[in-house]
């Protein structure tokens, strides 16, 4: 127990990482914080039109939430309470980041890490979910709320097909897609009175 709290505790601190705002910083770019959503993720970067500092972002954030669950793979094998817990632990980490003053992300890229390490197969699934809504209506929330929401019943489909269905994982699903979209709430808003920002044709594809 004391080792998973101490590794629940190092995973919430590498989710504290913003990646949105280091990369901001090195391109010299606005704070996200400071325009277009407000909020620190691959999606508002992209906003500044740097589409590098996008992808390092999305990239970033991903990578913290897949290193986290990896590590925790390695050092508590079988012991997917231990796995699940760290997963929360890092996408909390990013939502109500400790550098942050405990402000942070909506944990999109960071939960796509975290799943491509829990379940890649799950993962790659969402991702294209989340292009595909994204390809048709060009909202990057909209494409992101449309995943989450579909996540913990593909995860029951999927892991009930192979035998491999583990409770632990499916609570830390469930809780990473309520948690996601709760984090959303200024975005459904914006969609259902029409004010979502919407990436034209013309800028970049990737959120
Ligand atoms: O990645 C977060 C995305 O779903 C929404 O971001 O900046 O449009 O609120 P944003």
């Amino acid at each position: 127990v004391l080792y998973t709290i101490i590794a629940a505790i190092i995973a919430y601190l590498i989710g504290s990482i913003p990646f949105a705002i280091i990369t901001s910083r090195l391109f010299k770019l606005q704070d996200p914080r400071q325009f277009g959503s407000g909020n620190p993720g691959a999606t508002n970067v992209l906003r500044s039109g740097h589409k590098i500092a996008a992808a390092l972002t999305l990239f970033g954030d991903a990578f913290k939430g897949w290193i986290a669950v990896y590590l925790a793979q390695q050092y508590f094998p079988h012991h997917t309470t231990s796995i699940a817990i760290v997963a929360v632990a890092v996408f909390l980490g990013h939502l109500y980041s400790v550098f942050l003053s405990f402000k942070g992300g909506k944990g999109v890229a960071t939960a796509i890490g975290v799943l491509l390490a829990c379940d890649p197969m799950l993962a790659i699934i969402l991702i294209i979910i989340w292009l595909l809504v994204f390809l048709l209506f060009r909202y990057s929330s909209l494409a992101a709320l449309i995943a989450a929401l579909n996540a913990p019943f593909l995860y029951l489909i999927l892991s009930l097909q192979d035998y491999r269905f583990d409770g632990s994982l499916f609570v830390a699903i469930l809780l990473i897609s309520i948690l996601l979209i709760y984090r959303h709430k200024a975005n459904i808003t914006k969609l259902l009175t029409g004010k979502e920002a919407k990436f034209s044709k013309k800028a970049s594809r990737k959120k």
